[in-house]
């Protein structure tokens, strides 16, 4: 577990960048660090390998004050990926993820090079290529390769996934949980953007100007219970309906199959899309709104069609859970 304690961290010139900082990190898991730009993400980051130092307060990693350790050994252990990903532009693609075995000094290097390559999606015939020759997708999964060759127990992330257009970063986000799904690393990850946040953060600590922290907890938790108005405007206006997303279905009540028609096994035809009974109300809500009558199919997990919802009963759902 990463954990800062009352970290205050003053610049020469006087700018205070985080102040009064108590925040834990849970071992194994995704915490994001989300807010306006110059609210004191990237500072907080930093701290955590000893690129800066606080003026106050304690940063631990499970337990041990980082400032004990010698910065080098430190930082063996704790990968770093920054946006445009920072590679060295006169070194190929292999020899940017081997610039840090070398470091460590291990052994079987272009061979574990090339499987991390593969792990996050490149083809080994980029391995030759310098980074100016790949899109900026690509150069940023070679940052995360790169940091992981080391196999560190802990990632820091600055902005990973923000330099690239929506659609590429959506996959590189859908594959990096896979990713982290294996590796159960502990990770930090500094982003702007509340959706990026909720999609990748097991917890998220909300930052406001100032460098205070003004909440942290689960999406779930941010989406519904915002801990005042600073949160409720930063998490967005659609908040109601992202919060859908941890809400279930469970209790809708289904309407007759009255103008579905079915197959032989009873599986709905013609309709574009159908939820479970395990999906959330996001998917529901989904499916009502562009269906042209308004309504979802439910099925089993045999794709028989067992009911019908209108989006009107989940209006009516929503008011019996209020
Ligand atoms: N080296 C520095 N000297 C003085 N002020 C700095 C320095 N680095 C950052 N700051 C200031 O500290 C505040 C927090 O910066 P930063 O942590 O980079 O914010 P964020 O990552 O949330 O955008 C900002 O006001 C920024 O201008
Ligand atoms: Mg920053």
């Amino acid at each position: 577990m990463i954990t800062f304690e009352a970290v205050r961290k003053q610049f020469p010139d006087g700018t205070v960048a985080v102040d009064d900082l108590d925040l834990e990190l849970p071992t194994g898991r995704i915490t994001v660090f989300v807010g306006p730009s110059g609210c004191g993400k990237t500072t907080s980051l930093r701290m955590i390998n000893r690129m800066l130092e606080p003026t106050g307060g304690t940063v631990a990693i499970d337990g041990r004050d980082v400032r004990s350790q010698d910065p080098a050994t430190l930082r063996r252990g704790i990968g770093y990926v920054i946006q445009h990903a920072g590679l060295f532009p006169h070194k190929t693609v292999l020899d940017n993820v081997l610039t840090v075995p070398r470091l460590v000094g291990r052994g079987r290097e272009r061979h574990r090079a090339l499987e991390l390559l593969e792990r996050v999606g490149l083809p080994a015939a980029l391995a030759d290529r310098y980074p100016a020759q790949l899109s900026g997708g690509q150069q940023q999964r070679v940052g995360v390769a790169r940091a992981l060759a080391a196999d560190p127990p802990v990632m820091l992330m600055d902005e990973p996934f923000s330099a690239v257009d929506p659609v590429v970063r959506g996959q590189l986000q859908e594959e990096f949980l896979r990713l982290q799904a294996e590796l159960g690393k502990t990770i930090a990850i500094v982003t702007h953007d509340i959706d990026e946040a909720v999609v990748l953060g097991d917890r998220i600590a909300v930052f406001r100007q100032g460098g205070h922290l003004a909440q942290v907890g689960t999406p779930e938790e941010l989406l519904t219970k915002p801990a005042d108005a600073f949160v409720r405007d930063f998490v967005g206006r659609d908040r109601g309906y992202r919060g859908l997303s941890f809400q279930g279905s469970e209790g809708l009540v289904l309407r007759p199959l009255d103008g579905v028609a079915l197959d032989e096994q009873g599986r709905p035809v013609g309709v574009d899309g159908t939820f479970r009974a395990g999906d959330s109300l996001r998917v529901v809500v989904d499916l009502t709104l562009t269906s042209p009558t308004g309504t979802a199919v439910q099925v089993d997990d045999q794709g028989r069609a067992t009911g019908l919802v209108h989006h009107h009963d989940v209006v009516d759902l929503l008011e019996k859970r209020r």
